[in-house]
């Protein structure tokens, strides 16, 4: 049902890796640090128009045209819309403009509120994370499992470092200092969507961050959540489509997870 939806992600990431080194304007937006470039805007058209082009009736919302709809609209559109798909282009486009591997393109398909099918492709890499709700995640094709970690000590995690606000960066911080010394250690790579992937396959065993916004992490929590793990705010909450902060494990070390968050800001 969605093979046409692969092709087309398979195909803008081969793209992206063949322009990484070329000249694409960069420009700024929310902060002098949030950039978005050429390539971003090109690969939001083609992945729309691939998707209006399979699914005419389907509504497309990407993160570089969204201010034309606005904010409230698109959080409204996400909870009642039965055919809503969103694109996150370029997760990682410090990456990519800095020539570094670690970027990826999210796209996922929501009804009424649910995630109903996520996916996250690494074109460095050539790898594709997919998910059906119901179905399982699978990476290239095969099946894959959150990690069996139970303790936080033993536990590879991951953050990111948010581009647009300065206290969204502070809390990631705060409470990078307190989850450091607990676990074996910490990963960025700069791609929420990358870090939930890693997640869903037993790469890492949790990511956490503050001031993602919906397009980063709609595919990457369906696919956590199909290959076995949890997605919930940092707070312990249901993950809103307006989240403050986010966060996904494998489901086996959430105690001692939750517990040091609230610990560090007093949920
Ligand atoms: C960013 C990446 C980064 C995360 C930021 C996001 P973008 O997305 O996911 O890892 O730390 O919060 O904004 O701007 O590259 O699409
Ligand atoms: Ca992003
Ligand atoms: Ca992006």
């Amino acid at each position: 049902m969605y093979e046409k939806i692969h092709e087309a992600v398979i195909e803008a990431g081969r793209n992206l890796v063949e322009k990484v080194n070329s000249t694409f304007t960069v420009e700024t937006k929310g902060s002098d640090v949030d950039l978005v470039t050429e390539m971003d805007k090109k690969t939001e058209k083609f992945i729309t128009e691939e998707i209006k082009g399979n699914f005419p009736k389907h509504t497309v919302i990407g993160e570089e045209t969204v201010e034309d709809i606005g904010h409230d609209k698109m959080l409204e559109m996400l909870a009642t819309h039965p055919n809503l798909w969103i694109i996150d282009p370029i997760d990682g486009t410090t990456n990519y403009v800095h020539g570094l591997p670690g970027y990826t393109i999210s796209v996922a398909l929501y009804c009424k509120g649910e995630a109903v099918y996520g996916i996250i492709y690494d074109p460095v890499a050539k790898e594709l994370f997919i998910a059906e709700r119901g179905k399982g995640a699978a990476l290239n094709g095969k099946a894959i499992r959150v990690s069996e970690q139970g303790s936080l000590a033993e536990s590879l995690v991951s953050t990111g470092i948010p581009a647009k606000y300065e206290s969204d960066r502070n809390h990631v911080l705060e409470g990078y200092v307190k989850i450091a010394p607990l676990t074996r250690n910490v990963r960025t790579f700069g791609s929420a969507a990358l870090h939930c992937a890693y997640v869903a396959s037993g790469r890492l065993d949790a990511f956490w961050e503050w001031g993602v916004n919906i397009w980063d992490i709609a595919a990457g929590r369906l696919i956590v959540e199909e290959a076995g793990g949890s997605v919930y705010q940092l707070d312990g909450h249901e993950v809103q489509f307006d989240f403050p902060h986010f966060t996904c494990t494998n489901g086996r070390i959430d105690k001692e997870w939750k517990e040091t968050f609230a610990s560090v800001h007093g949920f």
